[in-house]
């Protein structure tokens, strides 16, 4: 039953359940037991990139601090084949490497070793409370979030210039226990600018659930439903009409699409997409979402 439809044919259920519950139980828990929420998820964007340093082990903690379950990260590889968490293509704005390595211009990511990544600052530039973060490589982030419990949507970051990094995350991501059913059911989304990377990584594992970032013609949707779950554009193109137009198509798995949009950094914009209808709200500030949208 499509997601925020299904509020209406669920009212009689949540009725007979106790409003403290309802308000306590997370939007996930409704709809796993096949209830469904009035509101959006609210997924931190790189973590909850407003309050700590974006794609470090503080920005998800600080996210789950704050009572949040997802979470949005970049992943990208290194010159070693070292997957590592990270959202620029260079390490300049998020790291100290121009300090570290004066002479490696212009500091790709995909230039240098994980063991010299491991050895840069990848907070100080956020703030002095969090010099001495580190750019995380996959392993340890995946670790992280087994720790915290929470879900993770994962976004495959200028693919193009990573060959083969489909292939590559989803064997990392099956030998952290990340493509068993369970998570694949409920704690794991992949998604990529990239419409050719999101039709590889379905076919390499139908069951992963994917996302199109972007906005494609509402003429192209049927096309895109054939292998991605999610559209997920920019809050600027979200209206009621073009998230109507996704949700009346199904998925590869035979799922209403859904639409996450991004990266929505206050109340206003928030309301705004909640009643164009969107499924998933991904944010820097997650408590001004949650705030905002809360019914
Ligand atoms: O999740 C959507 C958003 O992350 C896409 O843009 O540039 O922040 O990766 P960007
Ligand atoms: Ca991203």
């Amino acid at each position: 039953m499509p997601m925020r439809s299904a509020v209406a044919a669920a009212t009689g259920l949540l009725l007979g359940m106790s409003a403290l519950a309802l308000t306590a139980a997370p939007a996930h828990a409704a709809s796993q037991q096949g209830l469904t929420r009035s509101t959006p998820i609210t997924i931190a964007h790189r973590g909850a990139s407003g309050y700590a340093p974006e794609n470090t082990l503080a920005a998800v903690n600080t996210a789950d601090k704050l009572g949040f379950e997802w979470v949005e990260n970049d992943v990208q590889r290194t010159k070693d084949g070292e997957l590592v968490v990270i959202h620029d293509t260079t390490l300049t704005r998020t790291t100290d490497v121009e300090q570290v390595f004066p002479d490696r211009s212009p500091w790709n990511v995909r230039d240098f070793t994980a063991k010299e990544i491991a050895r840069l600052d990848a907070g100080g530039w956020f703030s002095d409370a969090y010099a001495g973060e580190k750019v995380p490589t996959l392993d340890r982030y995946m670790k992280n979030l087994d720790r915290t419990g929470q879900r993770l949507l994962l976004e495959l970051k200028s693919p193009e210039l990573y060959p083969g990094i489909e292939a590559q995350t989803l064997k990392e991501l099956g030998a952290q226990g990340w493509t068993d059913r369970k998570h694949l059911q409920s704690r794991l989304i992949i998604q990529a600018f990239n419409a050719d990377t999101i039709k590889t990584t379905h076919t390499l594992n139908p069951t992963v659930k994917t996302g199109f970032l972007g906005n494609p013609k509402v003429s192209d949707l049927k096309s895109y439903a054939q292998f991605t779950d999610q559209i997920n554009p920019s809050y600027r193109a979200v209206t009621k009409d073009y998230v109507d137009a996704v949700h009346a198509l199904k998925g590869p798995q035979g799922k209403q699409m859904e639409v996450f949009t991004w990266t929505v950094n206050d109340g206003s914009t928030a309301r705004t997409v909640d009643a164009a209808g969107v499924d998933g709200i991904i944010t820097n500030f997650p408590d001004v979402v949650r705030e905002a949208t809360r019914n």
